[in-house]
């Protein structure tokens, strides 16, 4: 079994001393979103007395857990989970619910995350291939596990299933099902309403990508109360701390903020996505603030992504089966969108 340093965990293809830290880059390589967060996020974090600095924070994050439910239509905080980034609760819910030994699915390609965290626990993990369309495939049904990972939209792909399909996952999977819906709100619609219809439904979300506020680490998971339950006696005791807290409250509290950006961000995405397909790429339709973009010409799709690097634009290469012939693109501000189609027309010349 694989354990500590033998497993690398690829964090978003940091290399370190390799990120771009100086101005006039444009870093198309994380899914950030490139507009700030509410104002209020802002404000709030101004206003923070010293006393909420000098005291530990609430361990169990209350107010923003009730301001969640609330939102997402739950009676109550019992239903939520508040986590240091979903990258905390991920890994809690591996914790919580599956043994060492035990059986682990996901579908491939998606988020690293979940494979280094099974083979983390000892956990033997199946990924299962997408098909050609990157829709779950027949077997992922039948196939018996603890817990499984399922990307709505998925990552990198970009591509959200039906609906359907996850509604059928959780009435025939008899283990837990991980709806992680990191880039739901870029997309047409959500799940967010299983978890009262599914006892092994628990769909998480994140402050990082369409509350832009990757840097204050807050994710949410939404589940019944006894699943919920669980979760707080895994997870660390302050995993929230003030600074985070009060910033995720301000935000989901100034949900048109997020709502308006997001609907930019859409709106860049279609207009990315056309002009790649112009100039020779083919590109899934993408439900997320990102684009996977195939290319099967000359130069190779990494020669390109380091000609990109070389003019400080950043997107994702991934080194892996059925993605070395693609990029990963954040969709950026609209200039940025302009730059990173004009900078591939002169490489790809
Ligand atoms: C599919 C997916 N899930 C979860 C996360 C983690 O989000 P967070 O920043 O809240 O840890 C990411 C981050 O890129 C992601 O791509």
């Amino acid at each position: 079994m694989k354990r500590g340093r033998e497993i690398l965990r690829d964090v978003e293809g940091y290399v370190p001393g390799e990120q771009p830290k100086e101005t006039g880059v444009i870093k198309l390589n994380t899914n950030e979103n490139p507009y700030p967060p509410s104002p209020s996020v802002q404000e709030a974090l101004r206003h923070l007395t010293p006393d909420a600095i000098r005291r530990y924070p609430d361990p169990v994050s209350l107010e923003l857990r009730q301001a969640c439910a609330e939102r997402y239509g739950y009676e109550s905080a019992d239903w939520c989970v508040a986590g240091n980034g979903m990258d905390e609760l991920l890994a809690l819910a591996v914790r919580t619910f599956v043994d060492p030994g035990d059986a682990i699915l996901t579908p491939y390609p998606t988020y690293t995350l979940y494979e280094t965290l099974a083979q983390l626990h000892g956990a033997n993990v199946t990924m299962m291939d997408l098909d050609d369309e990157f829709r779950l495939p027949e077997r992922f049904f039948k196939t018996p596990a603890r817990l499984c990972f399922v990307p709505r939209p998925n990552a990198p792909t970009g591509v959200s299933g039906p609906r359907t399909d996850i509604e059928r996952l959780c009435k025939s999977f008899d283990g837990m099902v991980v709806i992680d819906e990191a880039y739901v709100d870029f997309g047409d619609d959500n799940c967010m309403d299983f978890p009262k219809r599914f006892d092994n439904a628990i769909v998480m979300r994140t402050f990082s990508k369409s509350f832009s506020m990757a840097g204050m680490r807050v994710g949410l998971a939404v589940a019944q109360p006894d699943i919920i339950a669980e979760f707080l006696k895994t997870k660390d005791s302050y995993n929230l701390n003030a600074y985070s807290q009060a910033a995720a409250l301000a935000a989901i509290r100034d949900y048109p903020h997020m709502e308006a950006n997001a609907a930019r961000i859409r709106g860049t995405r279609r207009r990315l996505r056309s002009a790649l397909e112009t100039i020779g790429f083919t590109v899934p339709p993408s439900q997320a603030n990102f684009v996977l973009a195939y290319w099967n010409g000359t130069p190779s799709a990494k020669d390109i992504f380091l000609a990109l690097k070389h003019r400080g634009i950043f997107v994702r290469y991934f080194e892996a089966r059925r993605l070395d012939n693609a990029l990963r693109i954040t969709v950026g501000t609209d200039e940025e969108t302009d730059a990173l189609l004009d900078a591939l027309r002169e490489i790809i010349a």
